[in-house]
């Protein structure tokens, strides 16, 4: 360390001349002030406070003055740094704000913008009817239930007290896969002529009391045109417990009308017949377009109902005793009911759908104004 020269003289150090750390200085702001980006500036930072810069060198000079030379120089480095490190600051916060505001415009989304994307598929609206439909019993409390749609011919009619000569069996109802001549013995392979041999499997499969729902597809020798079509859809509901009676059966009907067309709805029964249930009825609804209202009342026809107040909605009754006794539940302690109706028919009157062909078709003209439930 050398020690500090008595006849030293500020004003000959070149560097602390006050010229000198005045150009310093002008030169570091008008650097910052020409830097155009973040980088650019820490650039000019490094090369104007840096400790290699000017005035930090000029600042280690200020060490090896005199004292009484000391206290001038200092002033003047001090203020001259001073300046500078403001007008870095200044600098920085400004071109910060500037890719501040950049990046806001560059990253923006326009949400009105239109795009060209392949559009996201849906379900088809039958699907999301049924799972509707069926949703409003699993909220009651009963289960999902499958069976296939190949199904012995036992399952489909035997089971359900169709006798061997029942209309329903013969060719022009019924799809056999297997006839009965086939190696299974007495009973066939037949497509699903509807999900009611669900209800045996699952007495089969459960103990009592038993709860279940099962949309799925079935399968009828009918031609595909405006109204009727060769597959189509139907949910089943079954419920076996002691003590059920019709009233439990009306009064789960009431609830599902309700919970899918409105508070105010109803249902009634006809006399009807089906082999598996004793006493048999047909259940229809009230108009949920006119409410009844289109009856007798020729100024206020009614396209829905066509002016008759009442809908079909499909088939119901007590469950035989016979098929509860073919599936091992004993009819002395146990009652059942059960209803099935078509999901197709009723996704027709409900969305005013005229050709059951647009249900089947595929085209996604039918599906799109149903829109993108999934
Ligand atoms: N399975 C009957 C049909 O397809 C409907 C039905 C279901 C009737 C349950 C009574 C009970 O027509």
């Amino acid at each position: 360390m050398s020690a500090p020269n008595k006849s030293y003289d500020p004003v000959e150090v070149e560097a602390l001349k006050p010229e000198e750390i005045e150009r310093m200085r002008d030169e570091a702001l008008a650097a910052f002030a020409a830097a155009d980006s973040l980088d650019a500036l820490h650039e000019a930072k490094v090369a104007h406070t840096g400790p290699a810069s000017p005035l930090a060198l000029a600042n280690r000079e200020i060490g090896a003055l005199p004292p009484h030379a000391k206290a001038d120089a200092g002033k003047r480095v001090g203020m001259a740094r001073g300046a500078v490190n403001k007008a870095l600051a200044a600098r920085q916060s400004e071109l910060e704000a500037e890719r501040d505001a950049r990046v806001l415009v560059e990253e923006a989304v326009d949400v009105t913008l239109p795009h060209d994307r392949v559009p996201a598929g849906a379900r088809h609206p039958l699907t999301t009817f049924m799972e509707r439909v069926a949703d409003v019993f699993v909220s009651m409390g009963y289960e999902i239930a499958e069976g296939p749609e190949v199904e012995a011919e036992w399952f489909n009619f035997d089971a359900l007290n169709f006798t061997p000569d029942h209309p329903a069996r013969q060719m022009q109802d019924t799809f056999f896969v297997e006839g009965p001549e086939g190696d299974r013995g007495e009973s066939g392979v037949v497509l699903r002529t509807h999900t009611s041999p669900v209800q045996a499997r699952s007495l089969l499969d459960r103990e009592p009391p038993v709860y279940i729902v099962c949309p799925g597809r079935v399968y009828r020798t009918d031609e595909l045109d405006a109204t009727h079509t060769p597959v189509f859809h139907q949910i089943e509901l079954l419920a076996v417990d002691e003590g059920l009676t019709m009233a439990d059966l009306k009064g789960t009907m009431d609830h599902m009308v309700q919970s899918l067309f409105g508070a105010d709805m109803k249902t009634r029964l006809r006399p009807n017949y089906f082999p598996f249930t004793e006493p048999s009825a047909e259940m229809d609804m009230l108009c949920y377009v006119c409410k009844g209202e289109s009856v007798g009342n020729p100024d206020r026809p009614c396209r829905t109902c066509s002016s008759e107040g009442w809908i079909e909605l499909g088939g119901c009754g007590m469950v035989n005793p016979r098929v509860l006794v073919a599936c091992g539940v004993d009819p002395e302690k146990y009652s059942g009911f059960a209803f099935g109706f078509g999901i197709e028919r009723m996704l027709m009157f409900r969305h005013n759908v005229e050709d059951m062909r647009d249900m089947v078709e595929g085209d996604v003209r039918f599906t799109r104004p149903f829109g993108m439930e999934i």
